[in-house]
């Protein structure tokens, strides 16, 4: 057992959060992050009221752990965050300026509140709206990236500077990296990557298979990926840029979301789950630079157990 200012808090026994992943981090994968003890994420995107609320249900019947929801600022649905912050332990944000308004909001119905952040100045405007921890992206992540620089120049600034437990992400995926952000400060990391690949995803198997053989170098960030969401840097594997501008056809598959098949358009911000059909590589496959230490799919339960006894060893080989 690590314990930190974030475990105390959030009331978990592993120093990890799962990021959320609308369509890859299924509730299969949230509830096994929690029962394991992990801080397990679900996201709010792509999923309306009714179906947060089905969703909810689902992790409540499966899970004793903890677990919250995750919202993007650009498609936040107010009825949305009023379910998961009467329901879930963390209600967080992403991607858009830290809002105190909307932090009392959620923090009113009884959850604690994050914020994922990008830089010092948007880590300090977290803290200030009242957040109870705040995640620092550093720009190694997958996903979308919110700012420009790397994770350990700006988490020694941010880890100066803030009071609040303070979570690390990008880049994170095995147990050095782990026990390097525990020993610098941090209350937990933060993995998306890493559980691309775990047993209970939805990622396609042609997409894991792609992260499997990737080095940190065969990633790139890019505004490729927009269309549903322009203007917004996300790191990807750079094989699926090229194969998406290779295309010409406007619509390159289909998947299903929320029961109903839909088309995938070329340069799409949806990552191909295991339903999709189509051109998959030429979809936005998301990868941070965390990639390179992929080495095979696991269940969500022993990648927290691999990654929390091998920090644990590595922390107390340290401190001899
Ligand atoms: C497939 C994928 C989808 C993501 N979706 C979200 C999201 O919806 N909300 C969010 O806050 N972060 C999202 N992220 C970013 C993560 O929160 C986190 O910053 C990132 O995964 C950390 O880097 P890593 O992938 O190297 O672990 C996503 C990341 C990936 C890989």
């Amino acid at each position: 057992m690590i314990a930190t200012a974030f475990t105390k808090l959030v009331g978990v026994s592993a120093p990890i959060q799962q990021a959320s992943m609308p369509g890859i981090a299924t509730p299969e994968l949230v509830a096994a992050v929690a029962g394991a003890g992990g801080l397990g994420m679900l996201g709010a995107p792509l999923l309306p009221a009714p179906a947060l609320e089905a969703t909810l249900d689902q992790l409540e019947a499966t899970t004793r752990g903890v677990f919250g929801v995750n919202f993007l600022m650009p498609f936040l649905d107010p009825a949305c965050l009023e379910i998961a912050a009467r329901r879930a332990r963390v209600v967080e944000f992403f991607y858009g300026d830290p809002d105190p308004a909307l932090v009392q909001r959620a923090s009113a119905f009884g959850a604690l509140v994050s914020w994922q952040v990008g830089s010092l100045a948007e880590a300090a405007a977290a803290e200030r709206a009242g957040c109870n921890f705040i995640v620092v992206q550093g720009s190694e992540a997958g996903g979308h990236v919110r700012g420009a620089t790397s994770l350990l120049p700006l988490l020694s600034q941010v880890l100066e500077q803030c009071r609040v437990p303070v979570v690390a992400a990008g880049g994170i995926a095995t147990a050095r990296s782990l026990a390097a952000v525990l020993a610098a400060g941090c209350g937990a990391a933060r993995m998306g990557t890493r559980f691309v690949a775990s047993a209970e995803s939805a990622a396609h198997p042609a997409y894991v298979k792609a992260l499997l053989a990737a080095s940190a170098s065969d990633t790139c960030l890019t505004e490729a990926f927009s269309v549903m969401w322009p203007n917004a840097p996300h790191r990807v594997l750079r094989s699926a840029i090229a194969a998406a501008e290779a295309l010409t056809e406007d619509v390159i598959g289909e998947m299903q979301l929320a029961g109903q098949s839909i088309p995938v358009q070329r340069l799409s911000v949806l990552a191909p789950t295991a339903d999709t059909r189509g051109r998959i590589h030429a979809m936005a496959l998301y990868a941070g630079e965390s990639v390179a230490n992929l080495t095979s799919v696991q269940p969500a339960a022993a990648i927290i157990a691999e990654l929390v006894s091998g920090a644990e060893q590595l922390l107390r080989q340290a401190a001899r």
